[in-house]
């Protein structure tokens, strides 16, 4: 009887705990991410979204998205992903899903072969301080394998989100044979500034035939030596005279982002100091909604759910009786402040590394905890996305 009564009171405990897990969401979040993911796979099956990682397919609808659709052939752009093995199933596949699919061409750069995304093992080392290696080996072989595919070349990460549309219209605006290369500018190592890698990079045509046919072979002009990836190429694309552009519009708000985008909006108003501090633009950064532009292009700190948020609020949802009507009025950018390189090196308050990497590192271990890196057993989507 009292072994009974033992036995009971266990198995109550167990349920209590196991309810209390489940009620924080602990160890759910990644099954409702399926569910979402495996929607939009059915969305894609059912032709909602034409969508297709083909060059000869399109992802625009002939009729609505007209002019997407014209700008999708003439402004052509090929996206790399740097990846991870222990982020190809928690974080790489939902771009494939989401934001991936308006790219021209989509390639996801690793240091391991998987099918299920796919994957371009590429011969580097994994791990965070070998990214520079990484990089190089990927425009290697994005300049021997696809070079004739696009225009341009953008490099993302796995937690960036880019609208490919606002990026063809920007880069519309430029000869893609003239050596350019685009992002956020920061500040920092380089007397011309680097592009942060975070909400993603662009090189033109004649930028990635340099950096390839000319750094590659060359360490004094591109240095081989592992530092971090964005520095790196900063160093060199002034080294071989590319031009690292002012991507703001004519208002001075950002096009792309480097920080997650509920900071960039709330600069000035939540936490002023820190932001300030940790924010090494070339630029100056505007504050409040002056922080971004309506044709904002590179969002970066994403996690896995918010792709699915971002995709639905930028391409799904409208406000009812509200037109664009930005095709009608400009069918080029403006061009920004800085176009002939004028502007000094905004200076705000010094960089304080030691908050930034804080915040990363915690930002990191939640997401971690969050999102497993391995496939759940019960789930078939992966199998659903080779099947297609
Ligand atoms: C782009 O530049 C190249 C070389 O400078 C030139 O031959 C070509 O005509 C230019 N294209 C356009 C559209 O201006
Ligand atoms: C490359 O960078 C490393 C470390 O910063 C430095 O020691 C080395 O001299 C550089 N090499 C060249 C060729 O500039």
């Amino acid at each position: 009887m009292k072994r009974f009564i033992r036995y009971a009171l266990e198995c109550l405990i167990c349920f209590i705990l196991v309810k209390f897990f489940d009620s924080c969401n602990w160890f759910s979040a990644d099954n409702q991410l399926d569910s979402v993911s495996n929607q939009m796979t059915q969305l894609y099956r059912d032709g909602e979204f034409r969508m297709s990682l083909n060059l000869d397919k399109e992802p625009y609808d002939t009729v609505r998205d007209g002019l997407a659709r014209e700008m999708y052939t003439k402004v052509r752009i090929l996206c790399w992903i740097m990846t991870t093995p222990k982020n190809h199933w928690r974080k790489a596949r939902h771009i494939k899903n989401t934001w991936g699919n308006r790219c021209n061409r989509l390639i996801f750069i690793s240091t391991e072969t998987d099918n299920r995304l796919p994957t371009v093992k590429v011969p580097a080392l994994e791990g965070y301080d070998t990214l520079w290696g990484k990089t190089r080996e990927a425009f290697r072989y994005i300049y021997q394998h696809h070079f004739h595919e696009a225009e341009w070349f953008l490099k993302a990460d796995d937690d960036s989100f880019v609208i490919l549309e606002n990026l063809r219209f920007y880069l519309s605006n430029f000869n893609t044979s003239d050596p350019f290369y685009f992002g956020h500018k920061f500040k920092a190592y380089i007397k011309s500034g680097y592009m942060q890698g975070g909400s993603g990079y662009v090189l033109s045509k004649e930028a990635l035939r340099r950096f390839v046919e000319i750094g590659l072979e060359n360490p004094v002009k591109c240095n081989d030596t592992e530092w971090p990836e964005d520095v790196q190429i900063g160093i060199c694309m002034e080294n071989l005279d590319c031009k690292g552009m002012d991507t703001r519009d004519s208002y001075g708000r950002d096009r792309f982002l480097p920080i997650s985008l509920e900071t960039h909006l709330t600069l000035g108003i939540v936490d002023d100091t820190w932001l300030w501090e940790m924010h090494p633009s070339f630029y100056p950064v505007q504050k409040g909604f002056d922080c971004c532009s309506d044709t904002a292009i590179g969002f970066h700190q994403l996690t896995p759910n918010q792709m699915y948020l971002y995709y639905y609020l930028i391409y799904r949802v409208n406000a009812y009786g509200i037109q664009d009507i930005r095709t009608e009025i400009q069918s080029k950018p403006q061009l920004p402040p800085d176009v002939n390189f004028q502007a000094l090196p905004f200076s705000g308050p010094s960089t304080s590394d030691l908050i930034w990497t804080k915040r990363l590192k915690k930002r990191e271990k939640m997401e971690l905890e969050k999102y497993p890196q391995s496939e759940p057993e019960t789930s078939s989507l992966s199998e659903n996305l080779q099947r297609r």
